[in-house]
């Protein structure tokens, strides 16, 4: 018996449409996936041609690129994390970032520059060539390198109000960045602080939108600005937190370790959009590039997964051309695991994800949403255009030798613009009987105190050398606030030190006694606290000063308006110095009289704990007045 079987028509048909259905399937993979196939780029591709548009440029070079150079162009990966320096070819990796304390093994200007040049050269050995960025926060001067000049952090430039100052420390920035070959700056900080409860207080400008707004869009502007030689060479600016950073609920933090940092911005749509979103605006106005989104949450979605926000508001809405950044390991704190977390911020419109630890899987997590279609290919190369385009126009692909060891890193003419700032940024408090400034017409003995007077680290808060902060002087070759005081008014008056205020009572008082204190420094949800205010230690150096000195001034090292509502009556003059960084002596001029007190308090100070959060209106919680208003600042 014959198995064989009559093939009929209808198999016929039957194979025949098998066969079609590989054959379309096959091509369409091959249509959606052809970038997978490495196009051949010729010697001199036109996307390296200078005198083309951007726009053009950027076409050029994603007509040459694989789903997998793709993909690598939108991982940012943390420095520490790089397996091998060879991945950045392999993955074709498109940024680098040092995390706060993150540096080379000899924290110098040339270990800098080495460590960067490396990466930068291998990123430039790759295929296509494509230059990585290199980000850092140099939030208040390029301040993880030893012997640069450090700037108040952002509170006190906020305290200055001045335009033209803000703009050109932020140029000042980006030399000192620009010399250790670095190309990108996660600045200006954009957030709006309304209760001084939160750790991150200091690194905002102001709770007022429209003054964060005005210095932000100038950080921008002098971060960005084309340098002296005429290269078409900036340092990419970042503002961030994107966005209602500033206004999440004191108990909601998602990090168990914090209370309001990383917690919920409980405000409605109308108030984030007439409050918080106004100053990103303007910073893309001034030509921002990248933007950040927080770690915040609004409603129940973490930033990075705010799809309206991101895609709907900021850029089809806003119009931001630029990329948007993820922040830290924000992207894997959305829920559903690390792949479900990955595909659902790409396409909210997160265009890069920072990686602290590990981008290989980041990687293929990607590849695999766009193989299911879960992630459309249209979106990632939109977010690789955007990154591109920001790339091209940061001029980075045009510069080969990036780092210039130029005389600007730490140089006189920052510290001079540094020292200004912090006699700017100074806001009297209180000045009984006009005991400030010092009155130089005759010789005064003059006791100086306090744990933060001769204490460089200290005055320069967190985001120093270290993401923490770091103790002592050794780092830095600015002055120390008591070192300003002898420089400034040691050729006038008797100027002694005793750190604790412990002076012999047994000599005449002192005429003038200057207690410089506050708070140690702390970053991100580790400064959270319930009660901001001067610890024991502090109040009991105040007080020993009290009683060997005439009149006791006292100078606050702070991040933030502590509660010093029981204290103040018995203090003769209260100057509020921020954290100035530094230029310590910018604080002795304030004092002597060098320079007028000019400063205003950049967001109100609360008189209790009961006040907060204060709305940006300047309405308290429970509606009585706080201890000073935003703006209030004794001139003379
Ligand atoms: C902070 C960002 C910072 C980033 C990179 C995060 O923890 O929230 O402000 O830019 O780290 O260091």
């Amino acid at each position: 018996m014959c198995f064989c079987t009559k093939i009929t028509r209808t198999d016929r048909l039957v194979v025949v449409g098998i066969f079609c259905a590989l054959l379309i399937l096959a091509l369409v993979k091959l249509i959606l996936f052809s970038s997978e196939v490495p196009l051949n780029v010729p010697d001199n591709p036109r996307y390296q041609d200078a005198s083309l548009s951007t726009d053009e440029r950027v076409d050029n070079l994603l007509s040459y690129m694989t789903l997998e150079e793709k993909i690598g162009q939108m991982a940012l990966v943390e420095k520490n994390s790089v397996e091998e320096i060879e991945d950045i070819k392999t993955y074709a990796l498109g940024a680098i970032l040092s995390g706060a304390g993150s540096k080379p093994e000899e924290n110098t200007l040339a270990g800098w520059q080495k460590l960067v040049g490396n990466f930068k050269q291998t990123a430039r050995e790759s295929r296509l060539g494509i230059p990585i960025l290199y980000g850092v926060d140099a939030i208040h001067g390029h301040s993880n390198v030893p012997g640069a000049t450090v700037f108040p952090h952002a509170i006190g430039l906020g305290a200055t109000g001045d335009v033209k100052l803000i703009e050109a420390i932020a140029t000042a920035t980006a030399e000192e960045i620009r010399a250790t070959g670095i190309t990108w700056a996660y600045s200006p900080n954009l957030d709006l602080p309304r209760d001084i409860r939160w750790g991150r207080t200091y690194e905002a400008f102001s709770d007022d939108p429209e003054l964060t707004a005005t210095l932000g869009a100038a950080y921008v502007t002098g971060l960005q600005a084309e340098y002296k030689d005429g290269e078409k060479d900036f340092i990419l600016a970042t503002p961030k937190h994107y966005v209602g950073n500033g206004a999440m609920v004191w108990g909601s933090s998602s990090n168990e370790n914090f209370n309001i940092d990383q917690g919920t911005t409980e405000i409605n749509e109308e108030k984030l959009r007439t409050t918080y979103l106004p100053p990103f605006e303007k910073a893309i106005d001034a030509g921002a590039m990248s933007i950040m989104v927080g770690l915040n949450s609004w409603g129940d979605t973490k930033m990075s997964a705010q799809k309206y926000l991101i895609q709907d508001v900021l850029k089809d809405e806003v119009g931001f051309k630029g990329f948007i950044v993820s922040d830290w390991y924000g992207v894997y704190e959305i829920p559903g695991g690390n792949y479900q977390a990955t595909v659902t911020a790409i396409n909210a419109g997160v265009d890069m994800v920072m990686l602290p630890f590990d981008y290989k899987g980041f990687i293929e997590n990607v590849q695999k949403a766009v193989r299911r279609g879960e992630i459309k290919l249209e979106r990632i190369d939109d977010a690789v255009r955007r990154i591109l385009y920001a790339k091209f126009s940061a001029g980075i692909f045009d510069v080969t030798v990036h780092e210039k060891t130029d005389d600007s890193f730490g140089s006189l003419k920052h510290r001079k613009l540094a020292r200004d700032a912090v006699a700017q940024s100074l806001v009297l408090l209180k000045n009984e009987n006009n005991i400030l400034p010092v009155n130089n017409n005759r010789s005064q003995k003059i006791y100086v105190a306090g744990g933060a007077a001769d204490n460089i680290g200290k005055q320069s808060g967190a985001w120093t050398i270290e993401w923490q902060g770091v103790d002592g002087n050794w780092f830095n070759d600015g002055t120390s606030i008591l070192a300003g005081i002898k420089e400034v008014a040691g050729g006038t008056h008797t100027i002694e030190f005793q750190e604790q205020g412990i002076f012999s009572t047994s000599t005449p008082k002192a005429d003038i006694g200057i207690a410089v204190v506050g708070e140690s420094p702390y970053a991100e949800g580790w400064g959270d606290t319930a009660q901001p205010s001067l610890n024991e230690e502090d109040l009991s150096i105040i007080e020993n000063l009290k009683k060997v000195s005439e009149k006791v001034v006292v100078v606050l090292i702070t991040g933030r308006p502590l509660l010093i509502t029981d204290e103040i009556s018995d203090w003769d003059a209260v100057v509020v110095a921020w954290l100035p960084g530094s230029a310590g002596d910018g604080v002795a001029d304030g004092l002597f009289g060098k320079k007028p007190f000019t400063g205003r308090l950049p967001l109100p100070w609360p008189a209790s704990i009961a006040q907060v959060p204060i709305e940006t209106d300047g309405t308290t919680k429970d509606n009585s007045p706080p201890l000073f208003p935003r703006y209030f600042g004794v001139t003379e």
